[in-house]
């Protein structure tokens, strides 16, 4: 198997790995690391439409990207075509990002039940239709829709037709409804139902953690990309060894305790050059060293302490003495 290059709207994409967007987690250090890993297709964390067009300095900082991090995708979620259309023209023009990516999948009640957006969109497929056409029409570039496979039932076919009608070039699906949330396994089976139904490139998300399940999403559903979330954190390396046994069946390598602490180095030089909020940067940073330990030998006990940990340096010092301690 070859990883194929592929394309949405007139946007090419080098590979078939695609970064999912995780809100709190996606800002551009993270993404930079995640590209400086080969991934084909970045998204950005969402943005709010209303808070696009109430523009504040935490909103501008949210929608920050560089070029090296492209092609990439910016998505934004809301719930009436009027924040949608002002929201992505100001981001088409000023952001500049390869593609607008509509968010029809958070489940989180501030977003789908008080404000009605994310999910919530699922279980009004007309809305919907119109969201995505006001979006269509207010830009040039690609527009791609992430949804869940429904509110509380599935209605992924349905919703994915939809929003191929209504003129989106990509649709990527996570196949759990938001009464599932991420109690159950994803069902993959739902992937090839939507891929199968509609002619624009499908994504296929959920519960990848290896390259083995990257090309078995690949295989099993025919889906055109594969998206990872919860698997890069701390594990950028994953994005690398998908490309590679993607391409060429090269078994992925082992990540030694030391190759993590130096990209975690790496990423908070990344992080400190895009804040100047000493506040931001320690969450930022206590919050990715937790990531990049995770999974190592006693990494629980070092979890606490790096979060009881109050200077730069007192953190540095709690990790390079850790990793000292470890075989590999
Ligand atoms: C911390 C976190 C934040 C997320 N934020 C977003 C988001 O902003 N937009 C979105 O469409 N999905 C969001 N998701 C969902 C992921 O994009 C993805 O669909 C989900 O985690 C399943 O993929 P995975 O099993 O590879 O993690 C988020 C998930 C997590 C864990």
């Amino acid at each position: 198997m070859v990883t194929m290059k592929w394309k949405i709207g007139d946007v090419e994409i080098d590979n078939q790995v695609v970064l999912a967007p995780m809100a709190g987690i996606c800002d551009s250090a993270f993404r930079r690391i995640v590209k400086s890993m080969g991934c084909g297709l970045i998204e950005t964390e969402m943005v709010s439409t209303r808070a696009i067009m109430h523009m504040n300095s935490k909103t501008q900082e949210m929608l920050m990207m560089t070029d090296y991090e492209r092609p990439i995708a910016q998505q934004i979620f809301g719930s009436d075509t009027e924040s949608f259309e002002i929201a992505s023209k100001y981001i088409e023009e000023n952001m500049q990002p390869d593609i607008i990516d509509i968010n029809m999948g958070c489940p989180v009640t501030k977003v789908a039940v008080k404000s009605r957006a994310g999910s919530a969109l699922l279980k009004d497929p007309d809305k919907a239709s119109d969201i995505v056409e006001t979006v269509v029409n207010a830009v040039d570039i690609p527009v791609t829709v992430k949804i869940r496979s429904g509110w509380d039932e599935n209605n992924a076919v349905e919703m994915a037709k939809t929003i191929e009608n209504a003129g989106a070039s990509a649709i990527a699906i996570h196949p759990r409804t938001r009464h599932e949330r991420y109690d159950v396994k994803a069902d993959w089976s739902i992937i090839k139902e939507v891929k199968d139904e509609v002619s624009i490139p499908v994504i296929g998300n959920g519960d990848i953690r290896s390259c083995y399940d990257a090309k078995r999403m690949l295989d099993e559903t025919g889906c055109d990309a594969i998206m990872i979330g919860r698997g890069i954190m701390g594990n950028p390396w994953i994005i690398r060894q998908c490309v590679e046994y993607l391409d060429y069946g090269k078994e992925p390598e082992r990540v030694s305790s030391k190759e993590k602490l130096d990209m975690f180095k790496r990423h908070t030089e990344l992080i400190k050059k895009d804040s100047d909020n000493p506040k931001i940067i320690a969450h930022k940073l206590r919050t990715n060293a937790a990531y990049y330990m995770k999974n190592l030998h006693g990494s629980v006990e070092i979890k606490k302490k790096i979060f009881q940990t109050e200077t730069e340096e007192e953190l540095f010092d709690l990790l390079e003495n850790y990793v000292k301690t470890l075989k590999y």
